[in-house]
């Protein structure tokens, strides 16, 4: 039809050895992931057919299992190859992975965790949807929220129904983001890691049980560190974010994306600051030499 680009679909998804169309993928209703949310996911971006920081991704996946009492059920060659496979069907294309691993159907539902039972693993790949340009330049509005989630956050878990309720009442409020808070101390937000600047220091939450240990967070403090920008992991009160010169939010999907209001005041003189401007050119040069090929996946 003129003048309508249809983006291309990817055409086969995975699950649990096979690619198949997505319209064939089929996981029982006893799956404990459908039952109890029990399970661990990862996303995974990938630049111009290169995956971003795939070593990271899988020991945090690694973590997670962990954490939740499982083991990988695939060597890393193993993924590397299904990950491949399925973002060639999208040559050169900026895509987001979505991969999930549950610990599959005993039969029954029964909260005790069976013995022996052979995991669900599901991976799709979809076209990227990164904050669009305007997005990054003007920035976003946030609210906070209190947090409400669980003390394990550090898990990837699929059980997100927390996060989803938490989003939603921040697009309700006319929003992009909830930022957490948790005994007064802004944690994450809904579905990203925090940064502030305060006096001309970027400044982000240690790792704990109370936040995801984002990727892009990690790369966020390097590229700081490489780029001789004052930062230091720390607690953020309330009053400090309140206070902050600058305020970031940082994904897989929302890479660092600038958050110009909070709860209906302007953060900052209400523009992306300058640090921000310095650490989207340090991301963006990052990106292109990924894309490069010259930065390992
Ligand atoms: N979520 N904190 C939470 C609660 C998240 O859900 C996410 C990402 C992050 C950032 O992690 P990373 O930089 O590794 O993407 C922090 C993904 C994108 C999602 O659930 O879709």
């Amino acid at each position: 039809m003129a003048g309508v680009t249809m983006q291309a679909r990817p055409a086969e998804i995975y699950l649990n050895g096979r690619f198949l169309p997505p319209e064939e993928g089929q996981v029982s209703v006893m799956d404990r992931g459908f039952l109890f949310g029990d399970g661990v996911y990862e996303v995974i971006p990938c630049y111009g057919g290169r995956l971003f920081r795939l070593e990271e991704h899988l020991r945090r996946l690694d973590n997670s299992l962990h954490a939740i009492r499982m083991h990988n059920p695939l060597e890393r060659g193993e993924w590397q190859a299904i990950l491949e496979r399925l973002i060639g069907q999208l040559p050169g294309a900026d895509q987001s992975i979505y991969l999930q691993v549950t610990r599959g159907s005993s039969g029954q539902r029964d909260h005790a965790i069976p013995d022996g039972i052979a995991p669900t693993v599901f991976v799709m790949t979809q076209p990227a949807l990164y904050p669009d340009p305007t997005t990054l330049a003007t920035g976003i509005k946030a609210i906070t929220l209190a947090d409400n989630r669980w003390l394990r956050c550090d898990i990837k878990a699929i059980t997100l129904l927390a996060n989803v309720l938490l989003r939603s009442e921040a697009l309700d409020q006319g929003a992009g983001e909830a930022i957490l808070i948790r005994d007064g101390q802004a944690t994450e937000g809904a579905a990203s890691n925090l940064f502030i600047v305060q006096a001309g220091e970027l400044i982000t939450p240690p790792k704990s049980d109370r936040l995801l240990p984002g990727i892009t967070r990690d790369l966020v403090l390097e590229l700081a560190h490489q780029h001789g920008l004052p930062c230091r992991e720390q607690e953020i009160s309330e009053a400090m974010l309140d206070s902050a010169d600058e305020i970031w939010v940082t994904s897989s999907t929302k890479e660092v994306t600038p958050v110009v209001e909070l709860n209906g005041h302007p953060v900052g003189n209400g523009t992306p600051g300058p640090i921000y401007t310095r650490m989207a050119a340090c991301y963006g040069e990052y990106k292109a030499l990924l894309q490069a090929g010259r930065i390992p996946s």
